[in-house]
Parts: structure tokens; sequence; C-alpha cells
């Protein structure tokens, strides 16, 4: 299991302390929420922020892209020194070109699906991706409840998986805390993004090793 605490839910006037309470914790990816005012309504950081952070831990960067141009800012952020680079399905038929250019730097390559998007239009794109990213609430913010009725999307990639006999990851992202988290490992995901259930605690290292411990824990107990 692999707890990607999100920096989205950090004191923003403090990036490089936050980002060091982070590594401290144990967790293994560091996910940063890219958004560009457009595909979300909201704005976060940009590639410099990225930059800057990336000397202070060796903890995988994990770049979800919420953004209308993706293709634009592939580079920027493979630079700036992103390990993950995750695109959403919604942007269409640009998908493929999308995951090309991610592999083409030497990310891994990511594939987002947002609540209102049928997971089966992830399924063509499942030999091609490192990880499917399920978004358990409506991107744009952090704070929000999970939304349950995003359970069997999890499952249903988790099917996929097996079946197909693929090594993508199965990431959740939105509304996780430790009880979400158990939920979401039960399902089939084996990666959990969390930001205000996390950052909020004043023990990061306890919290992170907890939902790592729950989680292992749930998905041996798969519903
Ligand atoms: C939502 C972002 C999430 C966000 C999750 O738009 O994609 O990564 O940071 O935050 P919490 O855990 O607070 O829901
Ligand atoms: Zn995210």
């Amino acid at each position: 299991m692999i707890i990607a605490p999100s920096l989205l839910a950090c004191d923003f006037g403090q990036f490089a302390k936050e980002a060091r309470r982070a590594h401290k914790s144990g967790a293994e990816w560091l996910h940063l929420d890219i958004m560009d005012g457009h595909f979300v309504p909201n704005i976060s950081f940009g590639p410099e922020v990225v930059r800057v952070v990336r000397p202070l831990t060796k903890m995988v960067f994990d770049v979800h892209l919420m953004c209308s141009k993706p293709e634009i800012l592939l580079e920027p952020f493979a630079r700036a020194g992103a390990d993950n680079l995750t695109v959403h399905v919604e942007l269409g038929e640009r998908v493929t070109s999308l995951l090309w250019k991610i592999r083409s730097l030497g990310c891994k390559v990511g594939l987002a699906v947002n609540p209102p998007t049928a997971v089966a239009q992830a399924e063509p794109f499942l030999s091609q991706i490192d990880l499917l990213l399920i978004m358990t609430v409506n991107p744009g913010f952090g704070g929000q409840p999970f939304i349950h009725e995003m359970l069997p999307k999890v499952q249903q990639a988790a099917a996929w998986r097996r079946s197909r006999k693929l090594d993508y990851r199965i990431e959740v992202d939105g509304g996780i805390t430790q009880e979400t988290a158990l939920e979401c490992a039960r399902a089939g995901a084996d990666t959990f993004v969390s930001g205000t259930a996390l950052f909020g605690q004043r023990q990061l290292k306890r919290a992170v090793q907890k939902m790592r411990d729950g989680t292992t824990a749930a998905g041996k107990s798969p519903i």
C-alpha cells in the first residue's frame, strides 16, 4: 500500500517546511495537485513550486494535472522533478498522445477519471498506464466528503487488472480519511491520496502509519 499525502492541504505559506514534514512521515509518495482555473474552478501552483520542493525529499512526486491543456505543461513538470504525471480521461481524443508524451519524458503514466465519468472510458488505455486514479470527489478543492458511489469503479478497475494480468496501481483521491481508505482498500485500491485528513494531524507519521497498516489489513479481506 502506498500513502500519498496531498500538498494541497498543507500550509501554503510554508511549502518547504510542509514538504519536509511529509518526508519525515515515511509516506512513499507526495501528491501534487495542479489546477489551472479552467479544467477545475481553482488554481493551485505551478512547476516552479515543484522545482523548489524537489531537493527537499526523495519521495516519489505524484503530479496530478487537473488542466485543460496538459500538453503545454508535461515537459515543465517533468523537468521540475515529477516522477508520475497523471492526466484526465475527460480530455477525450487527446489522451493517447498525452500518455505517449508522458512516457517519452521518462515519467510514470497516470490516467484520472472524474466522478461523473464512466470508468469504462479508461478501459482502452489500461495497457498503456502505470496508474489509474479514481477521483472520489469532484476535483478542485480539498476537504470535500468522499463519494461512496465511486467504490464500484475501484472494484471494476481491480477486476480488469486481474483478468488482463496488468499491473497498474489503483489510486483513490478525494475525501480519503482513515475510514474511507479502508473501504477503498477492500474494493481493491492500493494507493491512497489524502490531504485534509493527513496534513491536519500533528503527528503525521503516526497517521500515515495507521493508514498504511489499516489499508494493508483491509486489502486482505476484499468485498
Ligand atoms: C481534489 C484533489 C485532491 C485533494 C484531496 O481536487 O485532486 O488531491 O488534495 O484532498 P482531500 O484529501 O482533502 O479531499
Ligand atoms: Zn489529486
